[in-house]
């Protein structure tokens, strides 16, 4: 299939271009370049010595985006762009709902326009809020989001599922098809150390932390809290390789190709690991060191969430393969040849 990708520069997108392009699909990537840089497509060339078109666009630019679907006839969109930063949308919430909402606006309104009317769409286990239940499935209701990022998710898919059900209501042949894909914890990076996370400022997340002590520039971790009901304290949650997330959305392509109409997938491995059990891995496959002082809680935060991935595995065929060691050698691999990321 030809794909559209948005956010095709960031952490996700580019690895996902690269395994769909693994897959003998072919894609054309557009992104702003707010939180990324061009040089991920010349790394995608690298690894997969094939050409992909790049279009620094913002989503919102009616005009750009017209060039973008002049450019080819697409079959399917996946829509990674966005801002994702927690914290700052708390605090910038305008910023957030102007960029997430009027962004997917605009390229649904695209996307009508040149009848490509089938979209992936990278959600987040934050729409599940606070959990009624562990593993998390995808019947699991949604919740409460306390922050505006993670409002953006779930009020993302909800417009997504209406443009679905105003086609079955008018009696449209062809409905939109809708993937709403919900990740867990995304860490790891190429194996070949060329593709991987390049957070600007410090990182909120706990694997870029940890691999910016690793590597000099920051000087401990705090591990937020260890007084949490989980094996040893501190906070539990499923971390997934980013490259076995990016053939989740090679996979879900079946239900596009199929006509499925919405679909919901967890994307996670069903294991949970600590914050603990992250850090002394980091630290035994790696041999490098990783001082970390134990702090407070961070507020919000949950003591323990995970998925339960079974879906995706019966009906997509998809499984997370790759393990903590492999997260842990990569995301090292990545932040060691990168050291002030790309
Ligand atoms: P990322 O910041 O690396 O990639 C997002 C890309 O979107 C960036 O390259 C950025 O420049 C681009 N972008 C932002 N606004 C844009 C706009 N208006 N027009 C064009 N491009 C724009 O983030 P990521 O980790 O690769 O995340 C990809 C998607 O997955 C995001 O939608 C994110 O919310 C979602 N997600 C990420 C995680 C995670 O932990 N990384 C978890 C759940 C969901
Ligand atoms: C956060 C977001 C979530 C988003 C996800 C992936 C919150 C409340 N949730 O999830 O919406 O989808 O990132 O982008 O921010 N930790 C430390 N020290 C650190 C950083 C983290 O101990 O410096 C701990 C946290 O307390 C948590 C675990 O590490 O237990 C994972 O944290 P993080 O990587 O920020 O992800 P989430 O909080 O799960």
């Amino acid at each position: 299939m030809n794909i559209l990708v948005t956010g095709g520069t960031g952490f996700i997108g580019s690895h996902t271009v690269v395994e769909l392009i693994n897959a003998g699909h072919t894609a054309t990537a557009v992104d702003n370049l707010v939180n990324s840089s061009e040089e991920a497509i010349s790394r995608i060339e690298k690894i997969t010595g094939k050409k992909v078109p790049f279009f620094k666009a913002d989503l919102r630019d009616r005009d750009a985006m017209k060039k973008v679907m002049e450019s080819s006839r697409f079959d399917c969109c996946m829509h990674f762009a966005g801002l994702k930063a927690v914290g700052e949308s708390v605090v910038k919430p305008l910023e957030y709902y102007d960029n997430n909402l009027n962004g997917t606006l605009v390229l649904l309104e695209m996307l009508r326009e040149y009848d490509v009317k089938s979209i992936i769409f990278s959600s987040s286990a934050t729409v599940y809020g606070t959990p009624q239940f562990i593993p998390i499935t995808e019947e699991h209701p949604k919740g409460e989001c306390s922050n505006p990022y993670g409002k953006t998710k779930s009020m993302i898919e909800d417009i997504l599922v209406d443009l679905n059900t105003a086609d079955l209501k008018n009696g449209n042949e062809k409905p939109w098809n809708i993937v709403l894909l919900r990740y867990f914890n995304p860490i790891g990076a190429h194996s070949s150390g060329l593709l991987g996370e390049n957070p600007s400022g410090i990182p909120n997340n706990l694997m870029p932390y940890i691999t910016q002590v690793a590597v000099g520039k920051l000087h401990h971790l705090s591990v937020y809290g260890n007084d949490y009901e989980t094996h040893d304290g501190t906070g539990v949650r499923d971390y997934i390789h980013v490259v076995d997330l990016a053939k989740g959305h090679v996979k879900a392509l079946k239900a596009i190709e199929e006509n499925w109409g919405v679909k919901v997938y967890n994307l996670g491995t069903g294991k949970g690991y600590s914050v603990l059990d992250i850090v002394n891995s980091f630290i035994s496959e790696n041999g490098v060191d990783v001082p970390y002082v134990i702090c407070d809680r961070r507020p919000g935060d949950l003591a323990e969430y995970y998925s339960d991935p079974g879906k995706a595995e019966k009906e997509l065929g998809w499984k997370a393969e790759l393990d903590i060691k492999d997260m842990v050698r990569d995301s090292w691999n990545f932040q060691k040849n990168n050291p002030n990321g790309f």
